[in-house]
C-alpha cells in the first residue's frame, strides 16, 4: 500500500502508523488528525489499516473499530449514528459532513479525516463548538409570542404556514455549513455564520411567532448578518441538503422591506 503523504510544506507531522493484523486482502488506510492541546506538542497524522472485511461501511464504523479494536486513545464525538444528532460533523475527504452518513467506498485512496476546520480544537477530531452555541443561544431560538396559548390544543398554523419552516427546522446544528465558511472563518466572534442565521430565519418566519421585528432588530449589524458574501460554500457542504445562503439572502431582503 502507497505510503500516506502530507504537503511538504505542512506543519502537521506524520505520527505513528499502525499496521493491519492478519490476513485480509481488503484493507483500507485511514489517516487522521490527532492532536492533544494538554499534550503540547504539535499536531500530527496517524494512519490506521483497517480490514474492512470485518467493519461497517461508514467512515465512523472505522472511526469506533480503529478505537475499540486498534488505538483506544482515538477521541471523537458521536452518537445516533443515523445522521441526526450532528455530533460526528468532521472534514473527511476535504469535505464537511457527517461520518455515520459517508461510506468509506465512495472515497478514493486514503480515507482523511480531520476535525472541522478553523475552531479550536479539544482534542483529535472534536471541535470547540462553546462560541457556536452561544451564538446560538444569542438569537433565542423558541417561541416568543405576546398571546396566550390556547387553554385545550396546540397553536395552529396553515399548511402554508408550517411548510415555511420545515426546511429550516430540519437543521441538525451539526455545523458543517459555518466551518465551512469563509467569513465565518475570519470573523467568526462577531458574524453568526449560516447555521446561526438559518435557526434564526426559522423563527423570522413561524407564523406564531410575534418577536419578528426584535429579531431583525438583532441581525441589523454589518457583522451578525452581513459579513454573508453569499460564497454559498454553506449550502454546497450541508450534509442534509439544507439551503442556509438562501435563508439568508431572505433575511436581508426581510430588513430591506422591513416594516416591523
Ligand atoms: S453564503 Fe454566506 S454564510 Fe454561506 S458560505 Fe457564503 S458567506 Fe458563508
Ligand atoms: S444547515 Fe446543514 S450544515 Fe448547517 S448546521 Fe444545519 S444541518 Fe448542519
Ligand atoms: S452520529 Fe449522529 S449524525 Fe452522525
Amino acid at each position: 500500500m502507497a505510503e500516506f503523504l502530507l504537503p511538504a510544506n505542512s506543519r502537521i507531522k506524520k505520527g505513528k502508523h499502525f499496521p493491519a493484523s492478519g490476513e485480509s486482502t481488503n484493507i483500507r488506510r485511514y489517516a487522521v488528525y490527532r492532536y492533544d492541546p494538554d499534550a503540547g506538542e504539535n499536531p500530527r497524522v496517524d494512519t490506521y489499516d483497517v480490514d474492512m472485511d470485518h467493519c461497517g461501511p461508514m467512515v465512523l464504523d472505522a472511526l469506533i473499530k480503529i478505537k475499540n479494536e486498534i488505538d483506544p486513545t482515538l477521541t471523537f464525538r458521536r452518537s445516533c449514528r443515523e445522521g441526526i444528532c450532528g455530533s460526528c460533523a468532521m472534514n473527511i475527504d476535504g469535505g464537511n459532513t457527517l461520518a455515520c452518513t459517508v461510506a468509506a467506498d465512495s472515497i478514493k485512496g486514503d480515507v482523511k479525516v480531520y476535525p472541522l476546520p478553523h475552531m479550536p480544537v479539544v482534542k483529535d477530531l472534536v471541535p470547540d463548538l462553546t462560541n457556536f452555541y452561544a451564538q446560538y443561544a444569542s438569537i433565542k431560538p423558541w417561541l416568543q409570542s405576546r398571546t396566550p396559548a390556547p387553554p385545550d390544543r396546540e397553536r395552529l398554523q396553515s399548511k402554508e404556514d408550517q411548510e415555511l419552516i420545515n426546511e429550516p427546522a430540519a437543521c441538525i446544528l451539526c455545523a458543517c455549513c459555518s466551518a465551512g465558511c469563509p467569513s465565518y472563518w475570519w470573523n467568526s466572534d462577531r458574524y453568526l455564520g449560516p447555521a446561526v442565521l438559518l435557526a434564526a430565519y426559522r423563527w423570522l418566519v413561524d407564523s406564531r411567532d410575534d418577536a419578528t421585528g426584535e429579531r431583525l432588530d438583532y441581525l441589523e449589524d454589518p457583522f451578525r448578518l452581513y459579513r454573508c458574501h453569499t460564497i454559498m460554500n454553506c449550502t454546497q457542504t450541508c450534509p442534509k441538503g439544507l439551503n442556509p445562503a438562501q435563508a439568508i439572502a431572505e433575511t436581508k431582503k426581510m430588513l430591506a422591506e422591513r416594516r416591523y
